[in-house]
């Protein structure tokens, strides 16, 4: 069977595809709307100050918001991608987190102005015959993008939407308006619950598999592909500091600053991002396990030794640039453009 399978962990950043132009791009704009989704998610819409065109964007994508504390964190675009005016995302409240979704949850923030980096999209549609859209819980945020640029393109698609409480299903209304058949959702307090391995076996071939949800999910279908032999075209992608190696034999190297020429000594036991910190240098960073990609930096010389899951094996092996809160050197020195 050649099914393409995509595969990310809810609203934590994507591996690569190419960098588009609005990458790095930060805006500052203003929160003009929150309103309430579902138990413990609101949606947050952002808007230009003067109320100008934002640029375009495509389901999958996200934006890098920092909040008013200084942290930084990702949230995938859920709003209409033909609205040009706003972008709106989705943030679940999650008490035991670090900290972000509560401050987005609790401290008010309409009318208030914060830097926004993106969008970026490094989890894309890609052509298909055929998609198979799995959301958990608050993963249905790129999805539900997904489900409606190919209702519009009159796409052949069907979303399977598993979360513990349909109180707490983000969305719902306006997915069961969706054609028959289009949407099936498995809220498990009302019994319900998402067979992966059946639903990925009852796609035909050509079938694009796109997963967002808990690691727990994304494991079930990188299972589910497994035992059901498919392989040709698999393209699951992980992202999580699951897969960073605390094990590793770490080495000390030196790492110069490009604009500068100042030079700092990262210990053994240090990150990259420590030891800049310790000269005074302050970086971008947000998941510091290599997966959210906010601190990607240029490498201008040296070899890098990759530790996060954001880069693909093909942008690992360019070693053009890394994360640099778990990229280490295979080279004694790094000339990163800081
Ligand atoms: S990849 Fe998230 S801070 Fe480095």
């Amino acid at each position: 069977v050649a099914i393409d399978v995509r595969a990310r962990v809810a609203d934590v950043g994507e591996p690569g595809d190419a960098a588009t132009a609005t990458d790095t791009l930060v805006q500052e704009l203003v929160v003009v709307r929150i309103a309430l989704e579902a138990l413990g998610v609101i949606s947050v819409t952002f808007a230009a100050p003067d109320g100008s065109e934002l640029p375009a964007w495509e389901p999958g994508a996200h934006l890098e918001v920092t909040l008013p504390s200084g942290m930084i964190r990702q949230y995938s675009l859920c709003g209409d991608d033909l609205d040009r005016r706003t972008y709106t995302v989705a943030v679940l409240r999650e008490p035991e987190g670090r900290g972000g979704s509560l401050e987005l949850h609790d401290i008010g923030l309409v009318g208030r102005t914060l830097a926004v980096r993106g969008p970026r999209n490094r989890f894309p549609l890609v052509e298909a015959e055929h998609y198979l859209l799995l959301a958990g819980g608050i993963g249905i945020t790129p999805v539900l993008a997904m489900a409606r640029a190919l209702q519009r393109r009159g796409s052949d698609w069907t979303l399977h939407y598993a979360g513990r409480r349909l109180s707490s299903m983000a969305f719902v209304e306006e997915l069961r308006a969706s054609p028959d058949g289009r949407v099936l959702l498995h809220p498990a307090d009302g019994g319900a619950r998402m067979d992966v391995r059946q639903a990925i076996a009852e796609m035909p071939e050509g079938t694009a598999v796109y997963c967002c949800g808990p690691l727990s999910m994304i494991d079930a279908v990188a299972e589910a592909c497994e035992e059901l032999g498919v392989s040709a075209g698999l393209h699951l992608e992980r992202f999580s500091g699951a897969a960073v190696d605390t094990d590793l034999e770490r080495t000390p190297f030196e790492v110069e600053l490009g604009s500068t020429g100042e030079t700092v000594q990262v210990g053994a036991d240090q990150t990259i991002i420590e030891a800049l910190e310790g000269i005074g240098v302050e970086v971008a960073f947000s998941c510091e396990e290599g997966y959210c990609g906010t601190c990607e930096t240029v490498v201008l010389e040296g070899v890098p030794e990759h530790h996060d899951t954001v880069l693909t094996e093909a942008e690992h092996k360019a070693c053009d640039r890394m994360m640099i809160c778990v990229g280490r050197a295979r080279s004694a020195r790094l000339v990163l453009d800081l």
